[in-house]
C-alpha cells in the first residue's frame, strides 16, 4: 500500500510482515517463548478506561512536555532497539534524523547497526539523546562506553537490567546470524559469538549475569549523567531504585522479549504509582524520579493512559522499526504525525489541554489487578 492509505501504528507491522527480509522480520517482530507477554503488553490498555470531561474550552491543546528536564514535543521517545540496519540500509540514523525533525528523544542502543559516533554526528546540534546500556562483562570496557557517551553529550543513562540472559526468541532463533551480515553490530563489538542461534544470542553474548544493586554505586561514581533502569517489573524494585537515588525506571518487559508471562508495563505503573504514594508519601509524576512505560505503546490513547497514571513519557520501539523498514524516513514521519493527529483528537475529546491536565481521575483501573 502507498503511505497514504496508512492510517495508524498498527498498518506498518502488516505492511512490514509482507515487504521486510524474512530474517529482519524474524528479529524485529519475535518475543519470548510463546509471545503471550508480548500480545499482552498492548491489549492490557484495553483494560483501562476513560473518564472524560465536557465543556471545558478546548480549542488549543498542548501535549508537549519535559523529559529528565528536556523539551519533547509528545510524552513519546524512540526506546533502544539493536541491530537497525536490518531492516533498512541507513537503520538506527532513520531515528535518529526522524527524531530530530519532530522534536523528539532517541535513545542510542548499545547494540546499533551503526556506530554511536556516527549517530550522535547525524543529530542536530541541541537534539537530546539517551543510551541505553548492555553493562559489559569487563567493566573497564563499560567505563569507557558510559564516559565517552557522556563527554559527547548524551543526557540520560538507560541500563537494562531485565536482560541477564537474552530470551528465547524462536522465529529469530530459526535464522542463523551469518558472519558477513552488514547489519552486524559495529565489530559485534565484545568479542567471540555463536552464530547458530539467531541474532539476538549471537550479539549478546558479552552481558554480564552479576549485575545487582552494588554496581549501582560504582555506575554513580563514574558518570553524572542521570541513571535510569530500563526493565522494572514490580513495585519492590522501583522503590528500591528510589530509595537508592535513581533518577528514574522504565517499568518495561523488553518488549515481551525475555520473561515470558512478566506483566505489562502499564499494569505495572498502577502498582507502582500506588505504593510510591502510600509508602513513600510521594505522587506521581515527580522531576526527581521519573518514571517511563515501554510495550504495546500503539495509540495516543495508550500514551495517555499511561501519563493520566504518573508515566513522564513513554517508549516505542516496533512501530519505528516497521515504518522505516517498509518506507524508509518517510515512513517514520507518518508514525509521528500519525501519533500527533492522535494526540489532537484524542485530548480534546479528554477534556485536557495540557499534559498537566490529563489526570488520574480520567482514568478507571479496576480492571487491573494490583499486588
Ligand atoms: C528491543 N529492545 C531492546 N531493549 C534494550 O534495552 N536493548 C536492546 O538492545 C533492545 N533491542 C531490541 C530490539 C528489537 C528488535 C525490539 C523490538 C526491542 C526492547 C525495547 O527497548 C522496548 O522495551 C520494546 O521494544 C518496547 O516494546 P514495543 O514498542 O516494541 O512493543
Amino acid at each position: 500500500p502507498r503511505l497514504s492509505e496508512i492510517l495508524s501504528l498498527h498498518d506498518f507491522e502488516a505492511v512490514a510482515r509482507q515487504v521486510m527480509p524474512e530474517k529482519a522480520w524474524a528479529y524485529y517482530s519475535s518475543a519470548a517463548d510463546d509471545e503471550i507477554t508480548q500480545r499482552e503488553n498492548h491489549a492490557a490498555f484495553h483494560r483501562i478506561w476513560f473518564r472524560p470531561r465536557i465543556l471545558r474550552d478546548v480549542t488549543k491543546v498542548d501535549w508537549s512536555t519535559t523529559i529528565l528536564g528536556h523539551k519533547s514535543s509528545m510524552p513519546v521517545y524512540i526506546t533502544a532497539t539493536a541491530l537497525g540496519k536490518l531492516g533498512h540500509p541507513d537503520g538506527e540514523l532513520n531515528l535518529t534524523r526522524a527524531a530530530t525533525r519532530h522534536g523528539i528523544i532517541q535513545m542510542i542502543p548499545t547494540l546499533a547497526s551503526c556506530s554511536f559516533d556516527e549517530i550522535v554526528d547525524a543529530a542536530e546540534p541541541g537534539q537530546v539523546l539517551f543510551f541505553q546500556l548492555y553493562v559489559n562483562k569487563d567493566r573497564s570496557i563499560t567505563k569507557r562506553i558510559v564516559q565517552h557517551s557522556e563527554a559527547r553529550g548524551i543526557k540520560g543513562l538507560f541500563i537494562t537490567v531485565d536482560a541477564p540472559q537474552l530470551g528465547r526468541r524462536e522465529k529469530d532463533m530459526r535464522q542463523k546470524f551469518e558472519a558477513d551480515d552488514p547489519s552486524e553490530v559495529s565489530k559485534a563489538k565484545q568479542g567471540n559469538v555463536d552464530r547458530t542461534q539467531g541474532a539476538a544470542r549471537a550479539i549478546s553474548s558479552f552481558i554480564d549475569p552479576s549485575l545487582n544493586w552494588a554496581d549501582l554505586e560504582w555506575f554513580r561514581s563514574i558518570t553524572k549523567m542521570p541513571l535510569i533502569l530500563k526493565g522494572v517489573q514490580c513495585w519492590e524494585d522501583a522503590l528500591e531504585a528510589y530509595d537508592r537515588g535513581l533518577n528514574g525506571v522504565v517499568l518495561s518487559n523488553h518488549g515481551g522479549r525475555q520473561l515470558d508471562f512478566a506483566r505489562s508495563g502499564i499494569e505495572v505503573l498502577v502498582e507502582v504509582a500506588a505504593k510510591l504514594k502510600k509508602k513513600r508519601g510521594v505522587t506521581l509524576p515527580i522531576d526527581t524520579f521519573q518514571v517511563f512505560v515501554d510495550g504495546g505503546v500503539r495509540r495516543a490513547t495508550d500514551v495517555i493512559k499511561a501519563v493520566a497514571l504518573g508515566a513522564t513519557a513513554v517508549g516505542i520501539g516496533r512501530p519505528f522499526l516497521y515504518a522505516y523498514s517498509s518506507y524508509g524516513a518517510e515512513g517514520i514521519d507518518k508514525a509521528l504525525q500519525i501519533l500527533h493527529d492522535e494526540f489532537e483528537m484524542n485530548m480534546r475529546l479528554l477534556g485536557s489541554r495540557t499534559i498537566r491536565e490529563i489526570v488520574p481521575d480520567m482514568v478507571d483501573t479496576s480492571n487491573i489487578h494490583m499486588h
